[in-house]
This record gives structure tokens, sequence and C-alpha cells, in this order.
């Protein structure tokens, strides 16, 4: 406490405890009210909205049957011309470890965990996402040009989740379509 103002300390401290919350609760009033129409405006103007649908799926039977078998992963051509790429996350790989897709194509990513929560990016784009076990990651998106792309695990998995990470090569789209031509699936691992 002050010694400068022994006779009437209580009261001016009171005021200036209270002038000084009403500043803060104001502050803190117009930080949420900026911040909720920031989420309107991105809402209404990008249409940036929470995924509106949900899809779930077994993750203790992924290898068994169904979409993420193992002989269904990869890239597959779609009747629209677009290219559906399916992979799995697991400690501590993704597979196939190479996905490859063509350039300049609308690309529908499909991946989910066939155990605990590992995260998607792929270096040099905006592709970024967690892949949960029980449900369904779904992206889509378009390499405008050819080139390879590092795809790390970024949501700590583990101790191996360091070395968790993958690759994305993207080729010429007559080339790709002409190896679609030959194979069901595609991806750039090596067998
Ligand atoms: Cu998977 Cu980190």
């Amino acid at each position: 406490m002050s010694t400068e103002t022994p006779h009437q300390p209580n009261h001016d401290a009171h005021a200036v405890a209270m002038r000084v919350e009403r500043r803060w609760a104001i502050f803190a009033g117009g930080l949420i009210l900026l911040l909720v129409c920031m989420m309107i405006y991105i809402g209404v103007h990008t249409a940036m909205m929470p995924p509106s649908r949900v899809e779930t799926i077994d993750p203790t039977k992924l290898q068994m049957s169904g979409e993420f078998v193992e002989t269904n992963l990869g890239s597959a051509v779609e009747k629209d011309g677009s290219v559906t790429v399916r992979f799995i996350a697991q400690q501590y790989s993704f597979t196939p470890q190479c996905l490859l897709v063509p350039a300049d194509t609308p690309l529908t990513l499909r991946t989910t965990s066939a155990d605990v929560v590992h995260g998607l990016e792929v270096m040099e784009t905006n592709i970024n996402t967690m892949i949960e076990p029980g449900y369904v990651s779904t992206l889509n998106t378009v390499f405008p040009k050819p080139g390879e792309h590092l795809m790390p695990c970024h949501e700590y998995c583990g101790y191996g989740h360091q070395t968790m990470w993958a690759h994305v090569k993207v080729i010429d789209k007559a080339t790709f379509f002409e190896a679609a031509r030959h194979s069901r699936r595609l991806s750039c691992v090596s067998r």
C-alpha cells in the first residue's frame, strides 16, 4: 500500500481497480466481437466452413475389406477424368510411400489412419489436415505443374514420428493417363 495517501487509500484503490477492470472488459469484449466478425466474414466471403459431412470407417478392418485394402491404394482414374488418391497412415509410414499424381488435374485425396492420429502435409502446397483413426479425411486439390514434394507427418504420433514421411511425385498429365491405361492403381513405389 502507498504511504503517500494514508487517509483514504481504500476508496482510491477501489476506484482505480474499477476503472482498470472496466477498461480490460471493454478490450476483451471488443476482441471477441472482432474475432466473431472475422469468422462471419471468412465463412461468408471465402466459404470456409467446418466439414458438413463426416465419414467414418473401422480402423481395425482397413486391410481386410473395403476401400482401403492394399490393392485399392494409390491413384485411380475416375469416369469424369479426375483422379482419386487413396493412402493409409500408420506408425510410422504412409502406404504407398510415394504418391504418383498427374499435374493440372482435379485430385481427391482420401486417407485414414490404422492406429493413432497423424498429420498430413504436402510441402509447397496448402494441403494440410489431420488423419484420424475411425474417420476418412478427404481433400480436393490440383497440382499446377510437375515436381516432387515431401509429405511429412506433422502430428506427433509416437517415438518414430520424425521418421514418418512420404513423397508426392507430380508428373505430366499425358504420361500419367498413358500409364493409367495399363494399371488400375498407380503409385511411384518401385515393386
Ligand atoms: Cu505420424 Cu507423426
